[in-house]
């Protein structure tokens, strides 16, 4: 008795001895239901250069990723989940030129913008100092009145990304906030995927600048400012009242109802593939998870245990993650058992 008693003990202490390290490994299985997407093909019309730093997107050494006076911060009120990287979102518009604000109140972009968005990692969350990983530089270019894709990956020196048409895989690890360390296979996408997200009406579109999502209060030059009021006084947005703009809300604040939070974690994490303007397999699925969609035509009331299924099991959303959003499921499961 005494024996099997010290086993188990003995037992115990390896087993939690082995979990000291927390270490915990997410690996996209890739099992569950496969959707074959389509080759898109969409027309470009710029040809990218291969190296990052000829677009001067930063100024000094380009690991502190201190934008350069051409580019403006954007800062949206919600956004897309990717594997819990950090994300620095810029644009740049041609000197002389304007962004302005179209009646469906998306933002219609001159040509020659550039909008780059770098994701990057903290080594560890709970002291910045420590350094972080910048993994890949993501650009929308608009040229000819079409917008053009493209991503580049950071070297280990971080000096420079070079251009990625076809996408890879990436193992990356970091600390998080609760001294955790996670490790996943970071996977970069390829064109076609940018595209299959990136789109309406058979058209490449940016997705994070509407002006909903912008409507925020920002820090500026030490001083919090309305972000619109900010993009109007430094003359790259046209002129308009900021109190005929609605608000998305940040999903992750406790801050707002559990209504507005649910329908703004849809609206960023599966609205550009669920809604009616998307690719074909995913538009046909007659959901509509747009914020401004009425709940009776979202769908939400009618796939209750589906959606809540297919997020907890990782498979929707379709693409763009390796891990669960822990947060971001339950934050659904709770909005649409409310309903
Ligand atoms: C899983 C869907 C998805 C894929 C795949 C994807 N994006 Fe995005 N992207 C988004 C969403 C949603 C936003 C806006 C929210 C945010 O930035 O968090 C966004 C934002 C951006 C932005 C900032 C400007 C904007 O649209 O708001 C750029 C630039 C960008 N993506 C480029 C790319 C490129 C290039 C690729 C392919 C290498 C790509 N994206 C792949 C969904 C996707
Ligand atoms: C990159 C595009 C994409 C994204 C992002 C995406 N989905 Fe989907 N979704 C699809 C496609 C394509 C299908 C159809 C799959 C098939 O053919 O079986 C689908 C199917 C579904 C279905 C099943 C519908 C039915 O009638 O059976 C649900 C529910 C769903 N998605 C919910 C979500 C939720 C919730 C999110 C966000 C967390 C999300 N999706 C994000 C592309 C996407």
């Amino acid at each position: 008795m005494k024996k099997i008693f010290l086993f188990v003990i003995g037992f115990l202490i390896i087993s939690s001895i082995s979990c000291n390290d927390d270490n915990l490994d997410f690996q996209d299985d890739d099992s569950g239901f496969q959707v074959e997407i389509p080759d898109f093909n969409f027309q470009q019309t710029v040809v990218f250069e291969n190296s990052l730093l000829s677009y001067n997107i930063y100024q000094g050494n380009p690991s502190n990723l201190l934008p350069s006076d051409d580019f403006l911060l954007l800062e949206l009120s919600s956004i897309l989940f990717t594997d819990y990287a950090y994300k620095q979102r810029l644009v740049k518009v041609p000197e002389g030129t304007q962004m302005t604000r179209l009646n469906d109140n998306s933002i219609d972009f001159p040509d020659g913008t550039i909008l780059a968005k770098t994701f990057f990692y903290y080594n560890d969350e709970r002291d910045t100092s420590l350094g972080k990983r910048i993994i890949e530089t993501r650009l929308l270019i608009k040229e000819s009145n079409l917008w053009n894709v493209a991503t580049y990956i950071w070297n280990d020196a971080q000096t420079d990304a070079t251009l990625e048409l076809n996408g890879m895989d990436t193992q990356v690890s970091w600390t998080n906030s609760n001294g955790n360390n996670i490790s996943t296979l970071y996977h970069i996408p390829d064109r076609n995927e940018c595209i299959t997200c990136h789109q309406s009406n058979s058209t490449l579109i940016p997705l994070g600048t509407k002006l909903r999502n912008l409507n925020r209060v920002v820090e500026r030059n030490g001083a919090s400012i309305n972000q619109i009021n900010h993009l109007q006084s430094v003359g790259v947005l046209n002129g308009f009242q900021v109190n005929e703009i609605s608000q998305i809300v940040d999903y992750n604040s406790l801050n707002f109802s559990l209504e507005e939070r649910g329908r703004a974690y849809l609206e960023m994490n599966c609205a550009h593939c669920h809604n009616p303007s998307a690719w074909e397999e995913s538009a046909e699925q007659d959901l509509d998870f747009r914020y401004e969609t009425p709940l009776n035509q979202t769908g939400l009331l009618d796939e209750q245990d589906e959606i809540i299924n297919l997020v907890s099991e990782g498979e929707m959303p379709l693409i763009g993650t390796s891990i669960l959003d822990q947060e971001g499921i339950d934050l659904i499961i709770q909005y649409i058992e409310s309903l």
